[in-house]
């Protein structure tokens, strides 16, 4: 209870992390600025910050509840959230339902082909090398993560993947894909951390298919804000 802000640890692309009075404790803020493609295309989605911080921290209490461990410690203001101190495993875990993205591109086929079970992949998070794809004898190789761990990040990612569909349908979406990070807090214990957003997932609604995710800044479709607004009302129940 009552955590301070001290100095600051780390700015990433979308978020600052800052220290607190208690070792364990790290507290993030959530900035508005946007980027893509490695950091290529940059801008602001006003209000994708606070938006980020509450979809997350509500989708994390409920996860936690579900049985996947996080994170999540307490909310403290409208962009900043005091969650556990972990150091991040280095691979961004990807799951889909329906073809999308990078997926499309790299199998060439069409956005929209819905899967008969999901798919998950890794991808190397290093921005020097442009975030590889890489498998588990990659990650094994370079001690990325232990087999153990590599099991258990599988277990949870797909875990959240059931959950996070069911959130999502009853507010008339259909979960794309998205991508999640886990974080080893200081006894070992592998939780989720990151962020679940729509800067992390795709998310089209159930009827129109439009597209409620950050693809409206990565492709130039314009109404980013809007987008992350509309996710946000339909979460927070004021239909
Ligand atoms: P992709 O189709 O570009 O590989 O993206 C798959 C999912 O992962 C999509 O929901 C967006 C998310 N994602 C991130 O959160 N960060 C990233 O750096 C990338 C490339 C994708
Ligand atoms: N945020 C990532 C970047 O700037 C990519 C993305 O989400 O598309 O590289």
């Amino acid at each position: 209870m009552g955590y301070e802000k001290k100095e600051q640890l780390y700015e990433g692309k979308a978020k600052k992390v800052y220290a607190s009075n208690e070792a364990n404790v790290v507290i993030v803020s959530y900035k508005d600025d946007a980027t893509a493609f490695n950091g290529l295309k940059k801008g602001t989605i006003t209000g994708k910050g606070a938006i980020n911080n509450r979809m997350t921290n509500n989708l994390m209490r409920r996860l936690e509840q579900k049985g996947v461990p996080t994170h999540y410690v307490e909310e403290l203001s409208e962009r900043e959230t005091a969650v556990k101190k972990v150091s991040i495993v280095p691979l961004e875990v990807i799951i889909r339902n329906i073809s999308a993205g990078s997926f499309a591109k790299r199998y060439g086929v069409e956005e929209g082909i819905v899967f008969d079970a999901p798919t998950i992949e890794f991808s190397y998070k290093n921005d020097d090398l442009g975030d590889p794809l890489i498998n588990d004898y990659h990650a094994l190789a370079l001690k990325l993560a232990t087999q153990e761990e590599i099991d258990l990040i599988k277990k949870y990612a797909f875990m959240v993947n059931d959950l996070l569909k069911g959130f999502m349908k009853e507010i008339g979406i259909d979960l794309v894909d998205f991508k999640l990070e886990f974080g080893k807090t200081a006894d070992g214990q592998i939780v989720l951390a990151d962020e679940i957003s729509p800067d992390t997932c795709r998310l089209w609604d159930e009827k129109t298919h439009e597209k409620l995710d950050k693809d409206r800044f990565r492709r130039d479709l314009g109404g980013a804000e809007e987008a992350y607004e509309e996710v946000m009302r339909r979460l927070m129940g004021d239909k």
